[in-house]
Formats: C-alpha cells, sequence, structure tokens
C-alpha cells in the first residue's frame, strides 16, 4: 500500500485506504475498484494522492537512485540545521531522513559556505527594546485590519452566512476576486471548466475553505510591499504558504474538524515576524545576522534584543484586529504549544513548522529548525510512520497553490 498521485491514477486499481476530504467526509471507502469519475471528484476536492493496493513504494517510486555524495552534503548541512533539535528524538530523526531526500530531490541542498554569514555584526545593542511595552503605551501603532478582512471574518463568524453574501465581500476587493479564481482554476482544484465568478467558486469549494483562503491572502497582500532588504516577502509568504498546508494536512490526518482554522493559523503564524521588520528594520536585521554567526534561533535573538519575540507581537496584532480565539493561540504558543489552553491546534502549527524549516521550503528569517516541544508533542499522539505521507499531500499542494505567491 503506498500512495499515488491523482494525476497518474488509473481506473480499475483498488483503494487500499479510504480517501477523506479535508474536512473529514468520506468520499470513497477501502476496497473500491477506481472509477474515472472517482478521479474526478479527488481532483475537485483537492485529493492529491491516495493510497493504491500493490503500488511502488514513493521512495523508490520518486528519484529511484540518489546521489551518494549529494545526499552526505545534504546530512552535513542539515546537521548544522538541526544543532538546537534532539537528534535523538524519533519524530526529529524521521523529519531529517525525510528532509535529506526532499533536498537532494530539490534542489534544496545548502551549501556549507552559506550557512554562515560573513557580513560584519552592527555594534551591539546596548539598551534592550522593549516592544511590547511600547505596544501598549502606544508609540507604536500596529497596521489597521484592512476593511476586507474585518468584514469576511463577519461573514465567516456567521453560520447563517450564504456563499452569495460571501462573495459579495470578496467582490468589493478586485486584487482578491482575481487572486482567488486563479486559485480555484489552478491545477489545485481541476475543475473541469473555467470558474468566473467568486459565488460558484464559494459553492463549489465551500464556504469555510474560500474565506479561509481569503482571509489569509489579505492580511498577506497588506505586508506585500515591505521593501526586499529588509525581507524578501516572496520567501516569507512561501514559509507561511507551506506552513498552512502542512497544518492543514496535519489536522485532517487527526480528523480534526478545524482544518480551515488550522491553515489560516499556519498561515498567519510568523506574522509578528513582519511588524517586527517594519518597526526595527535594522535591530531585526542585526538579529538575524547575530542568530546566523553565533548559531543561535533567531526567536531567541528577538527576545534577548527586543524585549518579546514575534509570536507576542503576532497575537498582540490578531487581538487587536478580533480574529478567531483559535488562531490567536496557534500563533503566540507556535514555538512552545504545551502552554498554550489549546495545546492541539498550536501543536499542528508547531509540528508544521519543524517540517516545513526542515524541508527549507521558503524562510520567514529563521535559518535552523526549531526545536520539538516534547509534552505537546506526546499529547498529539500523531504517528510517526504517517510523516511521510503528510510530506507527500503537502508539497503537492503547495505546487499546485504556488500561484498564491505571486500576491
Ligand atoms: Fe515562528
Ligand atoms: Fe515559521
Amino acid at each position: 500500500m503506498n500512495p499515488v498521485q491523482t494525476d497518474k491514477l488509473k481506473p480499475g486499481q483498488i483503494l487500499a485506504e479510504e480517501v477523506r476530504d479535508i474536512n473529514g467526509r468520506l468520499l470513497l471507502a477501502r476496497g473500491n475498484q477506481i472509477q474515472p469519475n472517482h478521479i474526478r471528484i479527488f481532483k475537485i476536492w483537492g485529493i492529491s494522492e491516495v493510497n493504491v493496493a500493490g503500488a511502488a513504494s514513493r521512495m523508490d517510486s520518486f528519484d529511484p537512485e540518489l546521489d551518494s555524495e549529494l545526499v552526505e552534503q545534504a546530512r552535513e548541512s542539515m546537521m548544522i540545521l538541526c544543532r538546537h533539535v534532539d537528534m535523538e528524538h524519533p519524530a526529529i530523526k524521521e523529519i531529517f531522513n525525510l528532509a535529506v531526500q526532499f533536498r537532494c530531490r530539490h534542489g534544496l541542498v545548502e551549501v556549507e559556505s552559506n550557512l554562515h554569514i560573513t557580513e560584519p555584526e552592527l555594534p551591539h545593542q546596548t539598551q534592550k527594546q522593549n516592544f511590547i511595552d511600547a505596544l501598549y503605551k502606544k508609540k507604536i501603532i500596529l497596521p489597521e485590519i484592512p476593511a476586507v478582512v474585518f468584514e469576511l471574518n463577519e461573514v465567516v463568524a456567521n453560520p447563517m452566512s450564504s456563499a452569495v453574501q460571501i462573495a459579495e465581500v470578496v467582490n468589493r476587493s478586485p486584487s482578491l476576486t482575481a487572486l482567488l479564481l486563479k486559485i480555484v482554476n489552478s491545477s489545485f482544484y481541476g475543475f473541469p471548466s473555467k470558474i468566473d465568478k467568486v459565488s460558484h467558486a464559494v459553492t463549489l469549494i465551500g464556504t469555510r475553505e474560500i474565506s479561509g483562503l481569503a482571509l489569509g491572502i489579505s492580511i498577506l497582500s497588506t505586508f506585500k510591499n515591505i521593501p526586499k532588504e529588509i525581507i524578501d516577502m516572496y520567501t516569507f509568504i512561501k514559509h507561511s504558504l507551506a506552513c498552512g498546508i502542512f497544518s492543514r494536512v496535519i489536522a485532517a490526518h487527526l480528523n480534526s474538524n478545524q482544518t480551515e482554522q488550522l491553515f489560516v493559523s499556519g498561515l498567519l503564524h510568523d506574522l509578528g515576524r513582519l511588524i517586527l521588520y517594519i518597526h526595527f528594520p535594522k535591530e531585526s536585521h542585526n538579529n538575524i545576522t547575530r542568530s546566523r554567526n553565533r548559531s543561535k534561533l533567531l526567536f531567541k535573538e528577538e527576545s534577548d534584543y527586543l524585549g518579546c519575540d514575534h509570536s507576542q507581537v503576532g497575537q498582540q496584532l490578531l487581538k487587536q484586529w478580533k480574529l478567531p480565539l483559535i488562531i490567536e493561540n496557534c500563533v503566540f504558543y507556535h514555538h512552545n504549544p504545551s502552554e498554550a489552553q489549546q495545546t492541539v491546534p498550536a501543536t499542528i502549527v508547531h509540528l508544521a513548522d519543524i517540517m516545513v524549516n526542515s524541508l527549507g521550503i521558503g524562510s520567514s528569517g529563521e535559518k535552523f529548525v526549531p526545536p520539538l516541544d516534547r509534552a505537546a508533542w506526546e499529547n498529539l499522539e500523531f504517528p510517526i510512520s504517517n510523516f511521510e505521507k503528510v510530506i507527500g499531500q503537502a508539497t503537492h499542494q503547495f505546487k499546485a497553490l504556488e500561484s498564491i505567491l505571486r500576491l
């Protein structure tokens, strides 16, 4: 029993494991013979791959032979990137091995010389900034919530909202409308004919899914004009989108009914970093340089020199914007989920962030793989044997949604 990409399924193959959509609804039970209409339904519901009886193993069916020298190089560079994680932990061991193979296959093996920054450090900051204090005293003004986000949040929170009402809000923002239509017409959904109305898209994909996507995208679009010298927004959004998708896939594996909130939480988990980059560009640049030169975690540098880290800043912003509590909880605790009121959703984002950092998909500024919160991991009860499938499904979905990256 091994996964086969939906595009490569052949009618007549036998399903080795039931297929459910991202909200847990059963699409096809185990043991059924796959028919052409099943393949179409899988595509419509964004199922990237299914388990088929007798298929070749993924690790055998992708690139058959990895160059042993490249694998060695990938292992060595990964050892440097993993210096803050417990390499003896079984979950980390599995992520490490999968990441080595993934990086070899996708040209993401770090060259040793790139792992150390040669830029000189800025003068030592003698006085610790207190960002949160300044925030409370209103010395720092956080960005206003974009009108469309506010309105979307309202219609989404109302269980009586119809597809037409959600579409009306989306239609008020031409850029969001264009982007959403681009996404629903992408290979990710694989609809047979072109969808040119938002209301049609909402009906087909579902109100929760479309509004989660619209909410996350419109928030990240607010920051698209940050100068490249401060942060490359392309790689930042790549990291954010990957974390959103990985969080949703892990949540679906856990049969969670909060897959969309998890997607938005993953998408926004490092949002606070954008605020730090805007208000403290020099200090943030210095923190990044210092963390790499001294091989320290960036969020620890933030705490040491700014008096708080990006998760606290992100929480403040989401609180001000009155986004759902579960998102605020996931963002605030994504580096220490065992301390969260709602541990499981925060741990899902935490695990997604560790996977995405290990695989090297985009970056929010952090170079090293963040450490695993052991207590939270144990509480999650997620089988390590599912990691390979999660990575396969999530990276496939990520590829199909890459059009979002050109916000
Ligand atoms: Fe983070
Ligand atoms: Fe992150």
